[in-house]
């Protein structure tokens, strides 16, 4: 029979109560680094995550690896606790009708100045999926309409996790990943066999620039967007970090830039600089003049 009286350890070292105050200091940690916040329910999510870090430093507990993490020159540790941390699920063409409303709508409408170059922002573009969508939508609609957007258009995907930003750049994929959101059609025009992966063809790849960019800091470095995807990221943080990062964006659009967020993000108690469009199977934000 077990002893339920003795203290039973735990990855986050100790015994239960000092878990507890462990798994906090972990949550106030991560929030303040990436704003990435954790209920009550996620411990088991910390645990199977962080185990083998822990064993690999020999950290006996959370705690202790949350001090190393604070105190140390550089970023190692908090760069490895991150990229353990994020949740990276995507896919491509994510949603559909946001590549859709590009295509139809917004590429026209910025078309209609020959001048301009158009700049879009893929904030929190994970492995690449959603930057590189949207670079398939851009081909798409120039193969349409020659002679159109003669500049091009300037396409940025950022993300906090250096992780997902190694494979995003490496532009390869394995069958499975491509399996998800992939017309068959558009599998073989812009993608190329790559070894036993294959790669994003280079007219779509070289559009795509990609930089490390945590959203909690500041953007000024990145210059003003005409269009925005900030998707299924915000759902991540604290309702203060959403306002602090929606005004944030608000600032780097252009005048009447677009602005899309995730399906199940509203914006409505967060920001009121954005006027809601209802298209066909969701909504886009835009900013107001
Ligand atoms: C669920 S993925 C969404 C990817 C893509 N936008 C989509 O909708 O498919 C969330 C991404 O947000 C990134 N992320 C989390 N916190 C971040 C932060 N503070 N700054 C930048 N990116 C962050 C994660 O690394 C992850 O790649």
């Amino acid at each position: 029979m077990p002893n339920n009286s003795a203290p039973r350890l735990s990855i986050a070292g100790g015994t239960h109560q000092r878990r507890d105050d462990d798994y906090e200091e972990f949550c106030t940690f991560l929030e303040a680094t990436c704003g990435i916040t954790l209920g009550n329910n996620k411990r088991y999510l910390v645990d199977s995550r962080l185990r083998a870090m822990l064993d690999e430093y020999r950290f006996g507990s959370l705690r202790e690896l949350v001090r190393a993490a604070r105190s140390e020159t550089g970023n190692h540790l908090k760069v490895r606790i991150i990229n353990a941390m994020a949740t990276n699920e995507t896919s491509w063409f994510r949603d559909i009708y946001p590549f859709e409303y590009l295509q139809d709508v917004i590429l026209p409408d910025l078309a209609r100045n020959p001048a301009t170059v158009p700049k879009i922002w893929s904030a929190a573009c994970s492995y690449g999926h959603e930057p590189y969508s949207i670079s398939i939508s851009v081909q798409e609609y120039l193969d349409k309409n020659p002679g159109l957007l003669p500049g091009g258009v300037e396409i940025t995907g950022t993300d906090i996790s250096t992780r997902a930003l190694e494979q995003a750049r490496t532009a390869e994929y394995d069958e499975l990943n491509l399996s998800r959101g992939l017309s068959a059609e558009r599998l073989a025009r812009y993608f190329t066999v790559h070894g036993n992966r294959l790669r994003v063809s280079d007219p779509v790849r070289r559009r795509v620039r990609f930089l490390d960019l945590n959203l909690l800091k500041s953007y000024s470095l990145l210059g003003k967007f005409d269009v925005i995807f900030c998707r299924n990221v915000l759902i991540y943080f604290s309702n203060e970090n959403k306002s602090q990062i929606l005004s944030k964006i608000e600032a780097v659009m252009k005048p009447a830039a677009w602005l899309f967020l995730g399906a199940s993000e509203p914006i409505i108690n967060y920001s009121d600089a954005f006027e809601m469009i209802n298209c066909s199977r969701g909504v886009v934000y835009r900013k107001k003049t």
